[in-house]
């Protein structure tokens, strides 16, 4: 009935459809617990996403995002790296070609599924799980870089809770790595929530990550083209922090 990744992909949908049915569930419930939370924005985030990534290519391609590439001479061979709702898995793969330990959880089972395939194509070796971030457990202590691009799902409450897990799940001396859009990009309209409140100015984080040691923290104007779901002229902001070493 279902061939090829895309037939795989509608597969896994219906496969979640068919026990939402038998056990009188809403969809969104099976394919993710917390997808009824109205703080992740949408009212089925996990459903939203999921046909949002069900498609033949990758909505925000398959090359790594260009700020993280920047940041290559900051990241080793052998570190611990969590790479928070990573997608389609184009980060994650790239951080693992470069010799890290990667662990990647994004809520979408369509996008996990295809940052598997992404994965096995480039041979490179990633630990994805599909999960929430309410319900990501943020172990103290436990990867050297932790990186969060383009996540501005997380309306303000939530967003906080975010922050906190990944400074607690750094590492003493552990570097966390942030890219996102900040409000002008209501203007350009070339990607990212059309939500003020979830957008990032450089004082936001710079008071979200004052208790690490802040290396770098730029709002800039650049082109990027990362499949059609940021593509063009965008207001973007950089983060590269480190935690202090107790
Ligand atoms: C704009 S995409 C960015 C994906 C990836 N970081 C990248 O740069 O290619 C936002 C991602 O957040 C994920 N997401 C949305 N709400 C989430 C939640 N509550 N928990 C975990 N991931 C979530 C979506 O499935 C999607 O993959």
């Amino acid at each position: 009935m279902f061939s090829g990744a895309h037939g795989q992909r509608q597969a896994t949908i219906a496969l979640a459809r068919m026990n939402a049915a038998n056990n009188n569930q809403p969809i969104a419930h099976l394919l993710n617990p917390t997808m009824n939370n109205p703080a992740s924005g949408f009212a089925n985030p996990a459903e939203t996403w999921n046909q949002r990534f069900d498609r033949a290519d990758y909505l925000f391609g398959t090359t790594p995002n260009a700020y993280l590439v920047s940041k290559a001479a900051l990241l080793a061979p052998g570190q611990r790296a969590l790479l928070v709702a990573d997608g389609e898995g184009r980060n994650s793969v790239w951080c693992a070609q470069q010799g890290l330990q990667v662990d990647a959880f994004d809520l979408s089972p369509v996008a996990v599924e295809k940052a598997h395939s992404l994965a096995r194509e480039s041979g490179a070796s990633v630990d994805f799980t599909v999960a929430g971030i309410e319900d990501w457990p943020w172990t103290p202590d436990r990867y050297d870089v932790v990186i969060a691009i383009f996540i501005q799902f997380a309306p303000p409450a939530l967003r906080a809770k975010i922050f906190a897990g990944c400074i607690r799940t750094l590492k003493p001396g552990g570097l966390l790595l942030v890219q996102g859009y900040t409000p002008k990009q209501l203007e350009f309209k070339t990607g990212g929530p059309p939500l003020a409140e979830h957008l990032y100015t450089e004082q936001m984080l710079r008071t979200a990550f004052a208790g690490l040691e802040i290396l770098e923290c730029n709002e800039y104007e650049a082109e990027i083209h990362e499949g059609s779901g940021h593509a063009g002229m965008s207001a973007l902001i950089g983060l590269v922090a480190r935690k202090p070493v107790r």
